[in-house]
Formats: structure tokens, sequence, C-alpha cells
């Protein structure tokens, strides 16, 4: 269901994308929401709860809807907004199932790409079928990292430039593409070595979350301490550059909890 769901937003969204469009700020020029935003949540929603009534549902544009059977989707109908507002064909369809609180399924669509990813809980990741792992990247220093700014950067200094500059003298290069659902998918397949970022949302994190894990990965807070689905910053890689990624991190921005 889930797997047909982003599949099918994904299909809207890409046959939408050079169509009239109007675009209108959040809260600001830096946050933009579409109406294929909506048009793609309400697609994989509708769905959703029509098999399953008694789920909760969790989607960035519409909030929170409670449910009694303790599980929870959590869905970003639309990941790499500002991309598909300007064009560009970098974005995706995330899609997680939680169960008491903890994520077991993860699908992630790129409609562009025609890539399916697909985490269960114990059961491995997939990327149209087969099977993915992390890359087996063991420096920093040849790591392909990518990274993301968080949509208030004009009014907090704590806006991740320090910690890209840094990154960008000690990683082989680090990207920035504009879409964290994404960018955890490709690491989950061994296309990224490393990832971070700054206050996303449990939307952004919970499929990509599982993609990592099954695939070899690790992912944590700044820290180094279990990932906070409900308000994520966040160290993913392949594991072997997680400790060098994260004294980087604690270097420039102290051990503190930010
Ligand atoms: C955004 C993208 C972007 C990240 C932002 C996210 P949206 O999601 O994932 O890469 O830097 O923090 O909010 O708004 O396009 O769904
Ligand atoms: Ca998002
Ligand atoms: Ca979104």
């Amino acid at each position: 269901m889930a797997v047909d769901a982003a599949r099918a937003a994904g299909h809207l969204l890409k046959r939408e994308l050079l169509g009239p469009r109007r675009i209108a700020y959040k809260d600001s020029p830096t946050n933009l929401v579409t109406e294929m935003d909506a048009r793609a949540e309400e697609l994989i929603v509708g769905r959703l709860t029509a098999a399953f009534p008694h789920d909760a549902v969790l989607g960035e544009e519409r909030g929170a809807t409670a449910g009694r059977s303790g599980r929870r989707w959590i869905i970003d109908p639309l990941d790499g907004t500002t991309n598909y507002a300007h064009g560009l064909r970098t974005f995706g369809v995330s899609i997680a199932l939680e169960t008491d609180k903890r994520v077991e399924l993860g699908v992630v669509f790129d409609p562009n790409l025609d890539e399916l990813f697909v985490a269960e809980r114990g059961r491995g990741a997939t990327v149209n079928d087969q099977p993915l792992a992390v890359s087996t990247t063991g420096t920093l220093d040849e790591s392909l990292l990518a990274t993301g700014f968080p949509y208030n950067i004009r009014q907090t200094t704590d806006n991740n430039l320090t910690e890209y500059a840094a990154f960008s003298v000690r990683a082989r290069a680090v990207r920035r593409m504009g879409s964290a659902v994404l960018y955890l998918s490709w690491l989950a397949c061994g296309r990224l070595d490393g990832y971070w970022e700054l206050r996303l949302g449990p939307w952004d994190v919970a499929a990509g979350s599982l993609l990592v894990e099954e695939a070899g990965g690790r992912i944590t807070n700044l820290h180094g301490g279990p990932l906070d689905l409900d308000a994520p910053s966040l160290v993913a890689s392949n594991g072997r550059i997680h400790d060098a990624v994260l004294a980087v991190l604690a270097e420039l921005r102290g051990n503190g909890a930010r």
C-alpha cells in the first residue's frame, strides 16, 4: 500500500512539474510550498486512511491525525519543494510506518530516476528490489558528504555555514542538493558516505533513517546519541566515518545539547 501510494504521488508530481503552479511562502521567502505538496499528500493520506482507518497520520502539510491502532504513518509528500518550484528534478516522496514509536517500514520514491527505496526493520533495504548497502569509504578525507541549511538561515547564526566550510576542506566534497529524503536514500545505497543537517522535521527523516540502518549505516543526533525523530538534527553515515564527522561537529559546536 505504501509503495503504491508513493509511486502514485511521485508520478503525479512528475507529470505536473512543468505545469503552471502557484507558489506560496510558508513563513519566509526561503520556505516555499506549492499546491502540489498538498495534492500529493491528499493522494497518499486518502489511500492510507481508506485502507487503515484506525492508524494515526502525521503529514507535513496537514499535520497530525490521531488513531487508536498504535501505528502511525509519517509522510513527506514532496521533499525538495524548492527544487520542484524551480523545475529542478531532484525531489522525492517519503512514507514511513511507525509501530509503538519505532519506524518499521520506510518507502522513498524518486520519480525522476524511477528509483524505489524500501526498508523493513530486520529485513534489509532495497532499491528497485535489489539489496543495497552503505559505502565502505574509511576516511573523511575520501568521503563525499551532503548537507542542507535550515529555513531560518537568515534569522539565526546557528545556520550550518561554519560546519559547511569546515567539512568542505576536510572531505572530498560536500553536496547540497535540497532533498533530505534523497540524501538518506543515496547514503543507504553507497552514493554518499555521510550526511548531516540541523533542525529537520520527522517527515524528512523517518523513512530514510530506517533505510540507512537496514543498509548497515549509522544515524545519530549531532553528539552520537539516539536520533530524536520529533526534532531531528542528525549525522548519518556509512558507520566508518561517523566518529570523524561527530568529532568535527564537537570541535565547532562544543558538546552542548544544541
Ligand atoms: C526540505 C529538504 C531540504 C532540507 C530542508 C527540508 P521540503 O524539505 O529536505 O533538503 O534542507 O530542511 O525541510 O520542505 O522540501 O519538504
Ligand atoms: Ca522535507
Ligand atoms: Ca515536503
